[in-house]
C-alpha cells in the first residue's frame, strides 16, 4: 500500500471536504444552488466496491451525473432488495437512459469465486459467480492460464449482469411502455485506467431468451 492511504485520517476527510467546497464554488459560483435543486442522472451505475474503480472519476463526470449502486464484485442477483429498489426508482422515477453493470479486471471477488477457499460469509455472495462460471463452463474449461481465466471470469459476470437486469420485470415493463432505456456491460482495466466495452447492449426486450421474457401490459 502505498504512503498516500497512511496520510488519511479522519480529520484529513474533513480538510479534504473544506478545500473540496472551495475549489468547486471557484470554478462555478452556483454549482451548489444547482445541484441541490434535484437530480435528474441519465445513468444508472452497477459496480464494484473496488475504492479503485469509482464512477465518476474514471468516467469524467460530475456529481449529479451518475446514480450509483456498488457491491462486491458487481453482483446482480433477482433476490437483492437494496439493488431492485435502486434500480425501480432509476428506471420508474428518476427515467435513467442506460443502465451499466462495470466490472473490473483482477476483481478480489471474482478471484475468490474462482478458488475453493472458504473467506466466510462472502462465500455466499460470491457463489452467484459461481453460477456464472457454470453457465461459461465450456468456455471457461478452455482457457488455462489463470489470469486469462480471471479475466474471462470478470467480462461474463459483468455480461450475465446486464442479462439479470434486462430480464427483471423493471427494464421489460419500461421497455413495453416505450421508454428509452439501454443496458451495457463493461470492464474496467486497473493497469490502463480504460474501459473496454463489451459490447452486449440492449435497449428492447427482443433478444431474450424466451424463458426470461415476460407479459407486459
Ligand atoms: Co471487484
Amino acid at each position: 500500500m502505498s504512503s498516500h492511504q497512511d496520510k488519511i485520517t479522519y480529520e484529513s476527510l474533513l480538510e479534504g471536504n473544506k478545500i473540496w467546497v472551495a475549489e468547486t464554488l471557484k470554478a462555478d459560483p452556483t454549482f451548489f444552488d444547482e445541484l441541490s435543486a434535484g437530480q435528474a442522472p441519465p445513468i444508472l451505475w452497477i459496480g464494484c466496491s473496488d475504492s479503485r474503480v469509482p464512477a465518476n472519476q474514471i468516467t469524467n463526470t460530475m456529481p449529479g451525473d451518475i446514480f450509483v449502486h456498488r457491491n462486491i464484485a458487481n453482483v446482480v442477483t433477482h433476490t437483492d432488495m437494496n439493488l431492485l429498489s435502486v434500480l425501480d426508482y432509476s428506471v420508474n422515477v428518476l427515467k435513467v437512459k442506460h443502465i451499466i453493470v462495470c466490472g473490473h479486471y483482477g476483481c478480489g471477488g471474482v478471484n475468490a469465486a474462482l478458488g475453493t477457499k472458504q473467506v466466510g460469509l462472502i462465500d455466499n455472495w460470491l457463489r452467484n459467480i459461481k453460477d456464472v462460471y457454470r453457465t461459461h463452463e465450456r468456455e471457461m474449461g478452455t482457457i488455462k492460464d489463470p489470469a486469462r481465466r480471471s479475466d474471462r471470469l470478470v467480462e461474463l459476470n459483468a455480461i450475465e449482469g446486464a442479462n439479470n437486469v434486462m430480464n427483471t420485470s423493471i427494464v421489460q415493463n419500461a421497455w413495453a411502455s416505450g421508454q428509452e432505456l439501454a443496458v451495457h456491460a463493461w470492464v474496467y482495466s486497473l493497469k490502463t485506467g480504460l474501459i473496454k466495452d463489451m459490447e452486449v447492449s440492449a435497449s428492447s426486450a427482443d433478444g431474450l431468451p424466451d424463458v426470461f421474457k415476460m407479459e407486459t401490459e
